[in-house]
């Protein structure tokens, strides 16, 4: 029997059955390699889901934790906590400049921004009939009901109605829907800059400035969801700065603090007004221990020039699943996506794949059904990006 079998059953007993866990329990980890209960090493190409972009067992982390927990984890917002006002001077230096509500979570981030986003209409503006979401269809903004009811996933969905109402789904990408969809009722538009979950999908060049002009002109603000594709998994600290816009609301989570919980959302001067004290908030959000380390991942990103690395061996990665992509198919399809969120588009169900690389020692995950995902820690080398497509390559050629 091996060493984790009795743990997973105590599991499957008391966890609730929500999640669908390979039989593996992680032990420890260092850069991109985790090693599970029974010895068995696994070259990490998922990262806990776009989130420990410093790699796992980062000792600099490790001692900004240590060191924020022995001196003081947790206060409240009850009063001013240093670490979290640092972090949000670090992240004022970056592309977006505005204030910042600091939550756990990305879907807490964005429910934080609808929230805002209907006050600002109703009582900044007084507008209480711009109500109107407008979200796209494949998107994934969080679990939550609001989230939800901006995810335009139906297996996401499914069962947990009824959702907030005055939500409208449109197509992603089509311009001439958004200019149809967006009118005199629209509260805001909230989009993710590239689709991740949907299956790593970009939209046309000039999409997300047609849908920035079109927010001003009609006077819908604009919520880019940069949970996934934020803190630098695609080569900028955020994505939309490839875009020559800049939103109304952006929303943060996963990388931020490279994997201890902490969400952010950012308003811009006019839109951040619509919250006064006790309009919105969370116990632990932002709190000293969650900061510290957001702060420290922050520092980190500028002195090793992740956001350059990620450039680097992102193209790095990008063409060696262009060309696996090519010497594979008709089970392949194409891969695209941006610095280190980049995707293999399979003619059909992408899942069997990630099983059989996880029985190969190489963590994959799976986005919209048929694209194997890699998001790696951002400190990946081309080295074990060579070998994570190895490793898929003799995968596809069994499959
Ligand atoms: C774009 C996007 N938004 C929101 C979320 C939800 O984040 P969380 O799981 O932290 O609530 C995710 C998670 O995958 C995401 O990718």
């Amino acid at each position: 029997m091996s060493a984790s079998e009795p743990l997973i059953a105590s599991g499957q007993k008391l966890l609730m059955n929500n999640y669908g866990r390979a039989p593996i329990v992680m032990a420890r980890g260092e850069g991109c390699v985790l090693w599970d209960s029974d010895g068995q090493r696994y070259l990490d190409m998922t990262a806990g889901i776009a989130v420990c972009i410093l790699g796992h067992g980062h000792p600099g982390l490790a001692q900004a934790i240590a060191q924020q927990a022995g001196r003081l984890h947790h206060t409240s917002n009850l009063y001013y906590i240093e670490a979290q006002i640092r972090l949000a001077e670090a992240l004022a230096k970056r592309a977006f400049s505005g204030k910042m509500f600091f939550c756990n979570s990305g879907a807490e981030a964005n429910e934080a921004a609808l929230k805002l986003a209907r006050r600002y209409q109703a009582v900044v503006r007084g507008k209480p009939n711009r109500v109107e979401f407008i979200a796209f269809e494949d998107s994934f903004h969080g679990r939550t009901m609001g989230a939800l009811s901006v995810t335009g996933q139906g297996k996401y969905r499914q069962g947990f109605g009824p959702l907030v109402p005055d939500v409208r789904f449109i197509p992603f990408g089509d311009a001439e829907a958004a200019r149809k969809a967006i009118g005199d009722r629209t509260c805001a538009v909230i989009a993710e800059p590239i689709q991740a979950e949907g299956g790593i999908i970009l939209p046309p060049p000039g999409y997300l400035q047609e849908l920035r002009r079109l927010c001003h002109e009609r006077e819908a603000l604009l919520i880019l969801d940069e949970i996934q594709t934020g803190v630098g998994r695609t080569g900028t600290f955020y994505a939309f700065e490839k875009e020559a816009m800049v939103p109304d609301i952006v929303t943060l989570a996963k990388g931020l603090a490279g994997g201890v919980p902490i969400g952010a959302m950012l308003a811009g001067p006019e839109v951040e007004r619509a919250f006064e004290p006790g309009s919105h908030a969370s116990t632990f959000g932002g709190n000293p221990l969650a900061s510290a380390a957001a702060l420290y991942v922050q520092q980190a990103i500028d002195e090793q020039d992740l956001l350059g690395h990620c450039q680097d061996v992102g193209a790095h990665l990008g063409s060696a699943l262009a060309r696996l992509a090519e010497r594979r198919r008709p089970k392949t399809r194409l891969a695209r996506g941006r610095g280190l969120l980049q995707g293999l588009v399979f003619d059909g169900d992408a899942t069997p794949v990630v099983g059989k690389a996880r029985d190969r020692g190489l963590l994959l995950s799976v986005a919209g059904g048929q694209v194997v995902r890699f998001a790696p820690p951002l400190v990946v080398g081309r080295d074990e990006i060579d070998e994570a497509v190895a490793i898929l390559d003799s995968v596809l050629a069994e499959v």
